[in-house]
C-alpha cells in the first residue's frame, strides 16, 4: 500500500520536473504527502527545481511595517479595525528613510513597505516617501498596503515602486467571504490583474490551516497563483490571535506549509518564494527547512522599536523579528549555514528563463 502510494508521488514529481502541467487531483496528492519517504521525495524535487530555476542565492528583502492602522476587519488578523486592544502607530517619514538606509547596509537590496489599509497614506504622501527612498538609497521598492484604485497603483509605480505584495489569502470564494465580511475574492483578483498590467512584479499568496480550509482549497490556491502568473508567492501558517473572531482556533501546522511551498516551487518554477516570518514564529527550524523545500527569499524585519511589537498581525512575531533585524550580515549567513546557499547581491527580479533540473541551469542565471 505504502509503496504504491510513494510510487504514485514519484510519477507525479517526474511529470512536474519534466515541465508538464499538474491537474488539481495531482496537486492534492502532492499536498497530502506524508511524513517519511513521501515528504522527502517532494522536498528533494522542489529543491532541485529551485536550484535549476532560481539558483543558490537567497535574496533579502527588509520589511518596514510603517503603519498599524487598518480599516478592514479580516477575521484572522490582530490589526483588524475592530480590535481596540492594540497600539496603533505611524512611523515618521525620516525614521522610515533611516531604516531603509540601515537595511541596505545589512545586505538587503529591496525594502518592503508594509501597512494595514491606511487611507492617511494618500497618493501624495506615499509617493513622496517612495521618491525619497529611491533617490537616497536606489533600493528596489515593494509595497504591501492592500487594495487601492488603478490610479493610485499607477502613481506609486511612476514614483518608483516596482513590486507589490497583495495576498489573495484563500482561493475559496466562500471561505474568502466568511473571513472578509463585505469583500469578494474577485475584487482582490481584479487588483492583482491591475498590478500586473502596470508592470509591477506581483506577489500574492495565502494562509495555510485556516479554520474550514481543505486540501482541495489549497490546490485551488496553487492553480490561482499559477493562472495569474504571480511572480512572488508568500505562504504561511494560520496563527490565532486572541483579539480576533478566530482566536480560539488551533494554529495551522508547519508540515502543510512546507508541502505547499514545495508544490508551489514545482508548479511555478522560477518565482520568488520566501520562507515567511509566520513559519519562523511557529518553529524557527521549519523556516530553515523551507529553504531546502523550495524557498529562496528571506524577509528580515527592520521595523524599529517600539513599533515592531505593536504590529501584531498574529502573536509572537515581535521579539523574534526584532532580533533578526539586529543581526549583522554574518548573522544572516549563520541562518543559511551548511545549506550551500549564499546571500544574493542583485535585486533578485524574476528571471523568466525556461529551466528544468535536467539542464541544471537557467541560461543567464538569476540577477
Ligand atoms: N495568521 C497568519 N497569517 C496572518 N496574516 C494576517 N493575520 C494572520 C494570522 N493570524 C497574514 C495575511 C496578510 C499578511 C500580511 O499576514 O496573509 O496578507
Ligand atoms: Fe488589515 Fe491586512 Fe490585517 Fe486584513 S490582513 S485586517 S487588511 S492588516
Amino acid at each position: 500500500m505504502s509503496a504504491t502510494c510513494t510510487s504514485e508521488i514519484t510519477s507525479i514529481l517526474e511529470k512536474a520536473i519534466e515541465g508538464a502541467e499538474l491537474d488539481r487531483d495531482e496537486i492534492v496528492r502532492l499536498l497530502s504527502a506524508r511524513d517519511g519517504e513521501e515528504k522527502e521525495a517532494l522536498y528533494k524535487a522542489a529543491d532541485e527545481v529551485r536550484k535549476a530555476c532560481v539558483g543558490d542565492e537567497i535574496y533579502l528583502r527588509g520589511i518596514i511595517e510603517f503603519s498599524a492602522y487598518c480599516r478592514r476587519n479580516c477575521h484572522y488578523c490582530g490589526l483588524r479595525a475592530q480590535n481596540r486592544d492594540i497600539h496603533r502607530y505611524r512611523i515618521p517619514d525620516e525614521e522610515i528613510l533611516s531604516r531603509a538606509k540601515l537595511l541596505k547596509e545589512r545586505s538587503c537590496t529591496t525594502v518592503v513597505l508594509q501597512s494595514g489599509e491606511d487611507a492617511y497614506y494618500n497618493t501624495e504622501r506615499l509617493c513622496r516617501i517612495i521618491r525619497r527612498i529611491k533617490d537616497e538609497t536606489a533600493l528596489a521598492i515593494t509595497l504591501s498596503i492592500g487594495e487601492r484604485s488603478y490610479g493610485e497603483y499607477e502613481a506609486f509605480r511612476e514614483a518608483g515602486a516596482e513590486r507589490y505584495l497583495l495576498r489573495h489569502e484563500t482561493a475559496s470564494r466562500e471561505l474568502y467571504r466568511s473571513l472578509h465580511p463585505g469583500h469578494e475574492l474577485e475584487d482582490r483578483i481584479a487588483c492583482l490583474r491591475m498590478l500586473k498590467r502596470l508592470g509591477y512584479e506581483v506577489g500574492s499568496g495565502c494562509i495555510v490551516g485556516l479554520p474550514g480550509q481543505s486540501i482541495a482549497d489549497l490546490a485551488d490556491d496553487v492553480l490561482l497563483l499559477k493562472g495569474l502568473d504571480i511572480d512572488m508567492i508568500g505562504v504561511g501558517p494560520f496563527i490565532p490571535h486572541p483579539g480576533t473572531p478566530l482566536g480560539s482556533h488551533p494554529a495551522g501546522g508547519t508540515g502543510p506549509v512546507l508541502n505547499m511551498l514545495a508544490v508551489l516551487r514545482l508548479v511555478t518554477k522560477d518565482t520568488n518564494i520566501p520562507a515567511t516570518t509566520a513559519l519562523g514564529v511557529l518553529d524557527p527550524e521549519a523556516r530553515r527547512r523551507a529553504f531546502a523545500a523550495g524557498a529562496n527569499v528571506f524577509m528580515p524585519n527592520f521595523t524599529p522599536d517600539p513599533y515592531t511589537a505593536y504590529y501584531e498581525i498574529y502573536p509572537g512575531k515581535g521579539p523574534e523579528a526584532g532580533a533578526i533585524a539586529k543581526a549583522s550580515d554574518s548573522g544572516y549567513a549563520v541562518l543559511f549555514e551548511g545549506m550551500g546557499r549564499r546571500i544574493g547581491t542583485g535585486y533578485g527580479y524574476r528571471t523568466r528563463k525556461a529551466c528544468t533540473p535536467e539542464t541544471q541551469s537557467c541560461p543567464g542565471g538569476p540577477q
